[in-house]
């Protein structure tokens, strides 16, 4: 059984679809987007883009700009957890989804420890939550650079935490990393410096546990149908305009099970990237 931490959105939903046809592993999701309960509103679901969504929210007129683009991100951002729960439990596996901040510390260890405690173990882990707020260093907010890197840093600390408290450690650790770490990235300052302390305890734990950790520094997705993750249509042709290609989900989720798979387990880092880095 694999716990996914962002799993439920962006890139990760691929791996985990990789991960659940290659094993049929139980699949635990988390994430901080709520799930959508009771019934739904006919007009929001026959709306089936974030254009739609919005007209439909203007059309109502109570809500400011900014409250009505914050709603349409919740509705798409829920239907993509639906979605991706659905896709796994399509391939046959078992699959449940958990929201909940991993910033919340004391939440993600009780998470934990009611897994460990319902199965007996933890097989993996895999901690790709992370977000990005990119502005240049001197035009960015203190709280916005706090934001991106605690997300990470925090989050990655409060997972260990958890995993510390366990009776039995997992049979691997997978982090989730940039290649903004490896080279930097104008505007990244923030995420870059995360990434690269995401690396650092990573090894430590490790060396510290024997448990195979590796922290991969992915290049930049291509965004795929359903599962976009960070990398837009906007930045996508930014990549190409400066060369940069960007990885295949389905190809980036099999290297990182043919990482798991066969790589040295003492190797705590690794790149991975398409051509043009
Ligand atoms: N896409 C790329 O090209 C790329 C390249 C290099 C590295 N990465 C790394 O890959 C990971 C996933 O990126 P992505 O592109 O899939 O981004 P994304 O679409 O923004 O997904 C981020 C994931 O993290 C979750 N998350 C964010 N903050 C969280 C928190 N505080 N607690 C729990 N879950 C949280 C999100 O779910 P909720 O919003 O529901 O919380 C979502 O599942 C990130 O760590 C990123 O640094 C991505």
């Amino acid at each position: 059984m694999v716990v996914l931490i962002g799993g439920a959105r962006g890139i990760t939903p691929w791996f985990a679809r990789a991960l659940a046809s290659a094993t049929g592993c139980r699949i635990e999701l988390v994430g901080r987007t709520p799930l959508p309960t009771g019934p739904q509103d006919p007009e929001l679901a026959a709306a089936t883009d974030r254009a739609a969504l919005v007209g439909v929210l203007a059309r109502r007129g109570s809500s400011s700009p900014a409250e009505i683009s914050r709603t349409a991100q919740a509705i798409l951002a829920a239907r993509e957890v639906t979605a991706t729960i659905a896709e796994l439990t399509e391939l046959g596996g078992e699959v449940r989804y958990h929201a909940l901040d991993v910033r919340d510390t004391a939440a993600t260890s009780s998470l934990l420890a009611g897994i460990h405690a319902e199965y007996g173990r933890l097989d993996g882990v895999v901690y790709a939550a992370g977000i990005i707020e990119d502005k240049l260093i001197a035009e960015k907010d203190p709280a916005s650079f706090t934001r991106v890197f605690d997300t990470k840093v925090d989050g990655a600390r409060g997972l260990l935490a958890g995993l510390d408290a366990l009776p039995t450690a997992p049979r691997f650790l997978v982090f989730f990393g940039s290649i903004a770490a490896a080279y930097g990235n104008r505007g990244q300052a923030d995420y870059a410096a995360a990434n690269d302390a995401l690396d650092a305890i990573g090894t430590r734990y490790a060396a510290r546990t024997g448990v195979r950790c590796v922290t991969v520094h992915w290049g930049p997705w291509a965004p795929g149908v359903g599962h976009g993750g960070m990398v837009t249509a906007e930045l996508s042709r930014e990549y190409a305009r400066r060369g940069i290609g960007l990885i295949d989900p389905e190809e980036g989720a099999l290297a990182l099970l043919r990482e798991l798979a066969w790589a040295d387990p003492s190797v705590t880092s690794v790149v991975y990237t398409a051509s043009g880095w």
